[in-house]
């Protein structure tokens, strides 16, 4: 049966809205791509098949593809699939279609490696995040791996509300504990870390990994993009980053999260 998202028009509007295609522009946000990069590649065997659910503007399904992989790309907004195959000209091993994270158009078990990094960011009720979740570990083959980005609350109130001086705008949408309610209007939706492993416990999979994949980068990113760090300095911080990205320290105060698990 057909599965609808409910949110389709609002996700499109704030992407036709937004140059996705710079998302990693900044030196602050490359620690995302990078880090994210860095465990795919750990996970990766010759000749794996990879689907990435949410691809935006391709960064990532393209890099992956112009290593030699056979990619999958799926987006839900028009616009951002036009910029993607126009970047992935050429790429013959790169395929790319329109699609929903909430009713996937492929196969049970047909992919090594599943990627859904970017709905999770836009799915507004316990119902739909169960069945992204469900959808992505349904076309993952029996020991192949998932990897789901999410956004943290305190991103929310310390790497947007904070810098951008909106905090009182926020003060509606917070919960008692410091969570924030998921307001689709507002377009992101975020997790405490427990909360997100827990939509994870009568799944079919074992947690390998949390990872921090931007750590405290965008809430530092105006010392980080200001051009007074030297090339050498950003990259020592990058890799303080990385060896630690996995810590619990870090993972509170990440704005994206990266959630790696196996079918079993
Ligand atoms: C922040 S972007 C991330 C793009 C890319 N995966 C990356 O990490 O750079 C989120 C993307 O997910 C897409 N998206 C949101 N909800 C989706 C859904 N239900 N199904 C498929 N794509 C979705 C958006 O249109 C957008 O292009």
């Amino acid at each position: 049966m057909k599965y609808t998202n409910k949110f389709k028009n609002i996700i499109e509007e704030k992407y036709n809205n937004y140059q996705e295609d710079e998302r990693f522009n900044r030196k602050s946000q490359s620690f995302e791509f990078r880090t994210t990069m860095h465990y795919i590649q750990k996970y990766l065997k010759k000749g794996s098949k990879i689907l990435e659910i949410g691809a935006g503007t391709g960064r990532y399904s393209i890099a992956l593809a112009k290593m030699g992989y056979n990619v999958t790309a799926v987006e839900l907004v028009e616009n951002n699939l036009n910029v993607l195959r126009e970047n992935a000209k050429g790429l013959d091993n790169l395929k790319s279609y329109q699609g929903d994270a909430l009713n996937l158009q492929f196969e049970d078990n047909s992919f090594d490696l599943v990627l859904c990094l970017g709905p999770m960011y836009h799915l507004f009720n316990k119902k739909d995040k169960k069945r992204a979740i469900s959808e992505t570990i349904r076309v993952c083959k029996p020991k192949g791996i998932c990897m789901f980005a999410y956004l943290t609350h305190s991103s929310i109130v310390w790497a947007y509300g904070v810098r951008k001086g909106s905090l009182r705008n926020l003060a509606y949408a917070l919960n008692k504990d410091g969570s924030i309610k998921d307001v689709p209007e507002e377009i992101f939706s975020s997790f405490f870390i427990e909360d997100f492993a827990k939509q994870f416990e009568k799944t079919n999979t074992t947690f390998l990994k949390n990872v921090a994949t931007d750590g405290l980068a965008p809430i530092m990113r105006d010392y980080i993009d200001d051009g007074k760090m030297s090339d050498e300095d950003f990259e020592l911080l990058y890799k303080i980053h990385l060896a630690t990205c996995e810590r619990l320290d870090h993972q509170g105060y990440s704005s994206h999260m990266l959630y790696i698990c196996k079918k079993n």
